[in-house]
């Protein structure tokens, strides 16, 4: 169903832009948080997409390990870049345990963020940090799968855009399943207090 394309004013959840979104989302951001904030629908689900060397990677890739699964884009000027610094942190504090700890960021700009551009963007945070990318569809069933709203927004000059996004860090458990979220701004500590009994939990 298509709705209207000016997005829901929600202060902080989402990156500030000023204007109405080119290609509107199936559903709006308001409605996607209130979704995972009240469990409503399911979150996660498979997934085939292309990492930063250039390999198709799929979810169950990752099984045995649980997962961080982040939705941005590299051009993203703040909430991304501290929100995956926040990620690289929390694999630091964890340790030797951060091996069975994969950090994924699933970009939400396929057209701009290609596996090259993904090649120079994650080891700036972390040598371990996955980076995918794939078509516009691919990525738009995932988002939806994960219950991620995002949104193309022109700038005024010359075709240059900026992309409103949620952004919440998922935590999926080592079957893929999804555990929960960490909302935008959650300490490394945090995610560290979460994660460690999740990781002495024998494996099913
Ligand atoms: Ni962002």
């Amino acid at each position: 169903m298509f709705r209207a394309a000016c997005r829901a004013s929600i202060g902080l959840w989402l990156m500030l832009a000023p204007a109405c979104a080119a290609d509107a989302p199936a559903r709006s951001a308001a409605e996607v948080m209130d979704i995972l904030m009240w469990n409503r629908e399911p979150v996660g689900g498979p997934f085939a997409l292309t990492d930063q060397t250039g390999q198709i990677r799929t979810d169950s890739d990752f099984r045995g390990r649980l997962m961080l699964v982040y939705f941005g884009f590299t051009y993203c000027p703040d909430v991304c870049p501290t929100d995956l610094q926040a990620i690289a942190l929390t694999l630091d504090k964890l340790g030797r345990d951060a091996d069975r700890v994969q950090p994924l960021f699933i970009t939400i700009d396929p057209e701009r963020d290609t596996s090259a551009r993904l090649a120079e963007y994650v080891p700036l945070f972390h040598p371990r940090l996955v980076g995918l990318t794939g078509s516009a569809e691919a990525i738009r069933k995932v988002a939806d799968a994960y219950k991620v709203y995002y949104a193309k927004v022109p700038f005024k000059d010359a075709g240059d855009y900026t992309v409103d996004h949620t952004a919440y860090i998922y935590l999926m458990d080592r079957d893929g399943n999804y555990l929960g979220f960490f909302p935008p701004g959650t300490s490394a500590d945090r995610m560290v207090e979460i994660i460690r009994p999740r990781l002495a939990e024998p494996a099913q």
